[in-house]
């Protein structure tokens, strides 16, 4: 076994496994490896250093927190799947990442109400609709919004809390319609206190995630929509430590004479293929 005979030698070893797509998966990952560790030149010890920092990350996970999702954030691996899986037609809304913060069971809310639920921040109003390709109203679509305070942190992340704040669920009217209080999207760095924060320190990697609120929409016959809406201004747009941001995705929250903010923004669904 040389360098020249290994990589051939283990993408056979694979050779006997009954489901196609996970032997092809497999041997790509061991061409593909074996090619970056050649190019690289990888010596021993960083060999060795890649497995501590590995094991770390691995550590670090708990049923609170996903660090190996976060190192593909921001790797670029997941907005890569994101953006090869959801090739929308155009004029439909753009997908992005999910982020770790979403919650299955969040609160209920009716149109208007206010899902801050005592969340700080500057209060807003935030309005649209939930359309079709052809400009149809897509009624009771089920919209679930998620959002961090103005201190940059979900609810999830604050052990004292014992109630979901800044996260909801609406459905739209008739109409396609929606309409609901939050309080305005601000920049907040992701987690920097695991293996992938000391990942970011050392390359001189902005951890700020421009300001945005989290968005998934559902409708029968619809692709389901998992999305942002960017806050256009934002000096971190573009340096999303996790490539998120989409021009198409970027937004105005309006300030009026009146000294209420409001976002408006109309959603398009994919039809379900
Ligand atoms: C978020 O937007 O919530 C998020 C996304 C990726 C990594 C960390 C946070
Ligand atoms: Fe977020």
């Amino acid at each position: 076994m040389n360098t020249h005979s290994i990589t051939a030698a283990a993408i056979d070893s694979f050779s006997n496994t009954d489901d196609p797509r996970l032997k092809e998966i497999l041997g790509s990952l061991v061409k593909h490896l074996h090619a970056f560790a050649m190019d690289v030149k990888l010596t021993e010890p960083e060999w060795f250093r890649g497995i501590e920092f590995l094991t770390a990350v691995g550590q670090k996970c708990t049923d609170k927190r996903q660090e190996f999702i976060l190192l593909s954030d921001v790797l670029g691996l997941s907005m890569l799947t994101v953006a090869m899986n959801n090739d929308q037609a155009d004029g439909c809304t753009e997908s992005t990442v999910f982020g770790p913060f979403y919650v299955e069971e969040a609160p209920h809310y009716e149109h208007g109400a206010d899902i801050s639920n005592g969340a700080s921040g500057q209060a807003c109003m935030v309005q649209g609709s939930v359309k079709n390709i052809s400009g149809h109203p897509i009624p009771h679509a089920t919209i679930d919004v998620w959002q961090a305070d103005d201190e940059g942190f979900y609810d999830v992340q604050k052990d004292d809390l014992d109630h979901a704040q800044a996260r909801g669920v609406l459905h739209s009217r008739a109409d396609g319609s929606f309409n609901f209080k939050t309080i305005v999207a601000e920049a907040y760095p992701i987690p920097m206190d695991g293996p992938v924060g000391t990942m970011l320190s050392a390359t001189q990697r902005s951890p700020w995630r421009p300001a945005h609120l989290h968005f998934m929409i559902r409708a029968e016959g619809y692709e389901t929509l998992i999305t942002h809406v960017f806050k256009q201004g934002d000096a971190y747009l573009q340096t999303d430590p996790v490539f998120g941001v989409r021009d198409s995705l970027i937004a105005d929250w309006v300030t009026g004479t009146d000294g209420l903010t409001t976002l408006n923004f109309d959603f398009v669904l994919n039809a379900e293929k």
